[in-house]
């Protein structure tokens, strides 16, 4: 069987305020907004807030639920931290840049023999910054962290379990990651060849479990790449297989097709399939993320959902500047499958949203 993932897709966190959250991501993390939308599942308006690389590129997006109207609760079994790649020699300019921001940060730490600094977020969602000379990718630059020491995209993610045996198997057998090595109480496994496909399972026994659904504070899934609905389709013939039949049916996200599994250790799982344009379908790249976008189903409550969400703003010096967007063809044109119409069954869901009175 060919390997059907081929690294990271997304991650998906659960902040508090939205406008608390664009800026941290925006400012601190020094991350590009490249798409406004909403929250598919439910009948409340949550914003989807996706940020990312200057080409808003698969493997550097983390998108958010604003939740400020349930916490939720950090533990095991969660993704405890999101890993952006910065540039080697570069970990003390990011300590700096924290400090500047008088965020709270680990200073510059080790882990397999890479430098890297863990940061939180105002809400408690904890990030790292990973030195990794490897990364080519087009990193975005804000006023107060240039090209030259920002961000490529993801490193990859942490994953709190409080056993590793069952979800190190769902990491090599089911999502046929390899095993590379481990560092104390870190187990690390990498999908594919490239740079930004690593996870490191920490092992924490004695860690309360975290809460599993929508709450300010916690993560709520990663996601892999797997290119194509047939991959798609594959992956969840081979999850049946392995016994793992709580596997989601797949679910028409607009941008991307997305399929969840609950994996052994707690952590939810989703794989996607790109569809054509990707998240250029509704923008240009000098518009991404500059306006709210609703999925076409959704636009004839356009009214009720946009009365219920706060209004949110990006730091000018974050915006697109004309001329500085140019995104290459390739990432455009992101991988999916070539027939127009998806030859699987997609479920789309649709709710009533009630105008706020
Ligand atoms: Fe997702």
């Amino acid at each position: 069987m060919n390997t059907l993932v081929k690294g990271i897709h997304h991650i998906t966190l659960c902040p508090g305020g939205a406008q608390e959250d664009v800026d941290f991501f925006t400012q601190v993390l020094a991350q590009r907004l490249v798409k406004q939308t909403v929250l598919m599942d439910g009948s409340i308006p949550i914003y989807h807030l996706y940020y990312g690389n200057a080409d808003a590129e698969v493997g550097s997006i983390a998108t958010s639920f604003p939740y400020s109207r349930k916490p939720g609760r950090a533990g095991s079994g969660q993704l405890s931290a999101t890993v952006y790649t910065i540039p080697n020699g570069t970990a003390t300019f990011w300590k700096d840049h924290f400090d500047r921001h008088n965020v709270e940060h680990s200073g510059v730490q080790e882990r397999f023999g890479r430098k890297y600094v863990r940061v939180k977020h105002p809400v408690g969602l904890l990030f790292e910054v990973m030195e990794e000379p490897a990364d080519t990718r087009n990193a975005w630059a804000t006023k107060e962290v240039s090209k030259d020491v920002a961000t490529r995209g993801f490193f990859g993610a942490v994953l709190s379990v409080r056993d590793v045996r069952d979800q190190e198997q769902f990491f090599t057998e089911a999502l046929r990651f390899k095993k590379i090595g481990v560092d104390g109480p870190y187990h690390r496994f990498q999908a594919g060849d490239g740079v930004g496909n690593v996870i490191d399972l920490h092992h924490e026994p004695d860690r309360a479990p975290g809460s599993w659904g929508f709450g300010a504070g916690t993560a709520h899934h990663i996601a892999m790449n797997l290119e194509t609905d047939e991959a798609l389709s594959k992956q969840k013939a081979w999850y049946e297989e392995l016994g793992f039949t709580d596997t989601s049916e797949i679910k028409d996200r607009f941008y991307f097709h997305s399929m969840y599994t609950r994996s052994p250790g707690g952590i939810l799982v989703e794989c996607t399939a790109n569809v054509p344009g990707g998240f250029y379908q509704d923008e240009t790249p000098e518009e991404l993320g500059t306006k709210l976008h609703l999925p076409p189903w959704y636009e004839d409550q356009r009214e009720a959902i946009v009365s219920q969400l706060e209004p949110i703003t990006v730091p000018e010096e974050n915006r697109p500047k004309t001329g500085t967007t140019a995104t290459p063809a390739h990432v455009v044109a992101a991988k999916h499958d070539p027939v127009e119409e998806s030859k699987v069954p997609l479920s789309r869901y649709k709710a009533a949203f009630t105008e706020k009175q």
